[in-house]
């Protein structure tokens, strides 16, 4: 599959999801290569929204390093346990910032970014990755992106 994302004319993220979604996995199930496949999901979901950055890091021995992304230039490690990323890392659960200037140890990359949410990839109870989206909006991220970007890097840890 290749070309652009067909969506619906709606603001609406869950309406938007709910059309990006299958699109994604589809996208996923015609390709093995772990790389081209998150290219192409951050490709898509930055092709959706209006986020800052959207991208990849993988676990690396002790770092994450920066992987396929869309957006400005990027940190290329993050420790364990250090930013939001290492932090959602070490504690393999999704995190949500609203606003990154109240986040201790957060990482600024993009000194446009205000919101974030972190979304850890799983595989065999280790996380092996995170998927990290930047906003521009304050507040930008809930419990529905969290419920959709999980859908996606649990097809995206198959990969691994
Ligand atoms: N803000 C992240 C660093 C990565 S960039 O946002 C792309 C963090 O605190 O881990």
């Amino acid at each position: 599959m290749s070309g652009s994302l067909v969506l619906p004319p709606s603001t609406d993220r869950e309406t938007l999801y709910q059309a990006l979604l299958p699109q994604i996995f589809a996208l996923v199930d015609g390709e093995q290569d772990l790389i081209a496949n998150l290219a192409n999901a951050s490709a898509a979901l930055h092709a959706s929204f209006q986020w800052l950055w959207v991208g990849f890091y993988l676990v690396k021995n002790d770092a994450l390093v920066l992987g396929p992304f869309q957006g400005p230039i990027a940190c290329t490690r993050i420790p364990f346990g250090k930013g939001v990323c290492g932090t959602a890392w070490a504690e393999c659960t999704t995190l949500i910032v609203d606003d990154v200037n109240q986040f201790p140890g957060h990482i600024a990359c993009s000194p446009d970014s205000r919101a974030e949410i972190v979304v850890p990839i799983i595989k065999d109870h280790t996380c092996v990755g995170v998927l990290d989206i930047d906003s521009r909006i304050n507040a930008d991220f809930s419990v529905i992106d969290r419920l959709a970007l999980e859908a996606v890097t649990q097809r995206l840890a198959q990969c691994f």
